[in-house]
C-alpha cells in the first residue's frame, strides 16, 4: 500500500494496514517493546508507533535513535495512552538512514531558539518550527486565496530594479563587474556603463511601482514576493530578506482601502484559527500565554482610526516616560506604537494622516498641506505590521515631491506618465509576510519565522 501522510489519518483507517514515511523523533524501550514517535511534519504530534521483539530486526530497531529515518506498516489501533488516540502496532519497521546517536545535535531536551538558528538546516524537524511553517504555509495560501476570491490579478514585479521605491537608499547593489578593477569614468566615478544593465541597479525594496502600473491596466492588483533592505537594524522584528505583499487599488481612496485591510487581516488570521488549533496551542504552552486570546480578539474586534496628531497628543498626555521624546513631525517608534495598541486603545489602529516630511514620497497630499494621506497598521506586540497610503495622482504635485525629494526625473519619467494618462486616485499597501507570521505564531523574534534569516552579519545557509 502506498505511504500516508500523518495528518490524514482519522477513525475510518481503524484496523486498516498502514505505511507511513518519516522521521523517529524519540524512541523509549519497555521489556521488549520499542515506542517510535513517528514525525512526518504533517502535523504538530506526529503518531506512536509499537514495535515489539517478534519483529526479525527488532535488534536494530532498539537501537534506533532521534533523526533516524524510518518506513513503517503496521496496523491502526485506538490507542490505550493518554492524549492520543490513534497509534500502529508495527508489523514491519524498514530503517532508511540511522541517525549518528549523540551526534545528531537535535537531542530529546528542549533548545533554546537561539541555538536551533545556529543549525537552522536542522530545525525544521523540531516542534516549534514544525508549527511555524506550517502556519507560514497556511498564510500563503490564505493571502492569494483572500485575493482571489476579489479578483484581484497577482502580478510579480521585478526584483532587480533601478529604482529606489521608498527613496531611503538602503539598498543592495547588483553588479557583473569585477569589484576588484571596476571601470571608472572621466569623473573617477565607477562605470555603470559598463555593467550588465548599462546602469546602476539594486535588490528591490518594494514592489509598489509596479503594481501601481498594473493597478492602472487591471484594477485591483497584487505582489507577493521578496524584498531586501540594507538598513542596519538588529531588532527582533527586521530582517535584510523579507516578503512582502502589496495590494494596489485603482479607483480607491484611503478610507476604502483601510475597510478592506482590515477584512483582509481578519481573514488570514481566521484562518489560521480554524486550521491550526493544535499549533497554536503548543506555540501558546511554550512562548505566548495570550496567544489564542490575541489572535480571536483580533479576529473580532473592530480596528480604531486614529489620525498621526491626534496619536502624538494622546502620547505627550499619557505621563509615560519613553525612551524616544515625542513632538508633532516625529516619526513614531516602536515603543509609542506599542503604547497605542496594547495600552491605550487596546486594539488594532489605523493610524493615518501622517506629516509629509516623514513619508514617502509617492503619497498623496492632503489639503492641510502639511499630512500625507498614508497609513500604518499597528498591532499588539509589534507596532507596525502593515505601512501604506493613497497615492499622489496629480501629476505636478508628484512632480514636485519627487524634486523635494532629489529624484532624479529621467529615471522615474515611466512612473509620471501614469499620471499623464488616464490617472486615477489609487491604494495600496505592504504587508510584511514574517511579521504577520511572527504575529500569528506568537514567536518573539522574527528569525524564527524564515527558512535561512538574512540579518547584519550573517547569511549562513
Ligand atoms: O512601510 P514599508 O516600508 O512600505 C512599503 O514598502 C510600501 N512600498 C508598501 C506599499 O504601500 N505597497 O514596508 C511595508 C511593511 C512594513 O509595514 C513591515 O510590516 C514590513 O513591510 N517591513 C519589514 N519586515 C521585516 N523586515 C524589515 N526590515 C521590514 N521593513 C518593512
Ligand atoms: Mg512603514
Amino acid at each position: 500500500m502506498a505511504s500516508l501522510r500523518i495528518s490524514t489519518i482519522n477513525k475510518k483507517l481503524l484496523n486498516q494496514t498502514l505505511t507511513l514515511n518519516g522521521w523517529v523523533r524519540t524512541r523509549r524501550g519497555s521489556k521488549g517493546i520499542s515506542f517510535i514517535q513517528l514525525y512526518d511534519g504533517s502535523n504538530q504530534d506526529g503518531i506512536q508507533a509499537v514495535a515489539d521483539q517478534e519483529l526479525e530486526n527488532y535488534a536494530e530497531i532498539s537501537k534506533l535513535t532521534t533523526g533516524a529515518s524510518v518506513s513503517i506498516r503496521g496496523r491502526l489501533v485506538e490507542s490505550p495512552a493518554k492524549g492520543q488516540a490513534f497509534e500502529i502496532q508495527a508489523e514491519e519497521v524498514k530503517i532508511i538512514g540511522t541517525s549518528s546517536g549523540e551526534q545528531y545535535p537535535l537531542q530529546k531536551k528542549g533548545h533554546t531558539l537561539e541555538f536551533l538558528r545556529e543549525i537552522a538546516h536542522l530545525r525544521p524537524r523540531t516542534n516549534t518550527l514544525g508549527a511555524v511553517f506550517r502556519i507560514r504555509n497556511t498564510l500563503s495560501w490564505a493571502i492569494h486565496s483572500f485575493f482571489q476570491e476579489r479578483n484581484f490579478l497577482y502580478v510579480q514585479t521585478p526584483i532587480i530594479t533601478a529604482n529606489d521605491a521608498e527613496g531611503a537608499g538602503e539598498m543592495f547593489h547588483v553588479t557583473a563587474l569585477e569589484l576588484e578593477s571596476l571601470p571608472r569614468n572621466a569623473q573617477g566615478k565607477v562605470d555603470y556603463e559598463k555593467d550588465f544593465f548599462g546602469t546602476d541597479v539594486s535588490l528591490t525594496v518594494s514592489g509598489q511601482l509596479g503594481a501601481e502600473v498594473f493597478a492602472l491596466a487591471f484594477t485591483d492588483v497584487y505582489t507577493f514576493g521578496p524584498t531586501f533592505r540594507a538598513e542596519n537594524s538588529n531588532t527582533s522584528r527586521h530582517l535584510a530578506e523579507f516578503w512582502m505583499i502589496e495590494p494596489e487599488m485603482a479607483f480607491t481612496d484611503l478610507q476604502q482601502m483601510l475597510v478592506l485591510t482590515e477584512e483582509f487581516l481578519k481573514y488570514v488570521i481566521g484562518v489560521c484559527l480554524e486550521r491550526h488549533e493544535e499549533e497554536l496551542l503548543f506555540l501558546q504552552k511554550m512562548y505566548e500565554p495570550d496567544l489564542l486570546e490575541t489572535l480571536k480578539h483580533i479576529h473580532q474586534t473592530q480596528f480604531e482610526t486614529l489620525s498621526y496628531t491626534e496619536a502624538i497628543d494622546i502620547l505627550q498626555k499619557s505621563g509615560e516616560s519613553f525612551e524616544y521624546p515625542v513632538k508633532w513631525g516625529v516619526d513614531l517608534q516602536s515603543e509609542h506604537e506599542r503604547f497605542l495598541t496594547e495600552k491605550h486603545l487596546k486594539k488594532p489602529i489605523n493610524l493615518i494622516d501622517y506629516p509629509t516630511e516623514i513619508k514617502a514620497f509617492y503619497m498623496k497630499q492632503n489639503t492641510d498641506g502639511k499630512t500625507v494621506a498614508a497609513m500604518d497598521v499597528l498591532f499588539p506586540r509589534l507596532g507596525e505590521i502593515v505601512g501604506g497610503s493613497q497615492r499622489e495622482d496629480a501629476l505636478e504635485a508628484l512632480s514636485d515631491r519627487m524634486k523635494q525629494h532629489g529624484l532624479q526625473q529621467e529615471k522615474y519619467d515611466w512612473y509620471l506618465d501614469l499620471r499623464r494618462f488616464g490617472s486615477v486616485p489609487h491604494s495600496g499597501f505592504g504587508l510584511g509576510f514574517e511579521r504577520l507570521v511572527q504575529f500569528v505564531t506568537g514567536m518573539k523574534n522574527i528569525r524564527d519565522v524564515i527558512p535561512f534569516p538574512r540579518v547584519p552579519g550573517n547569511a549562513k545557509f
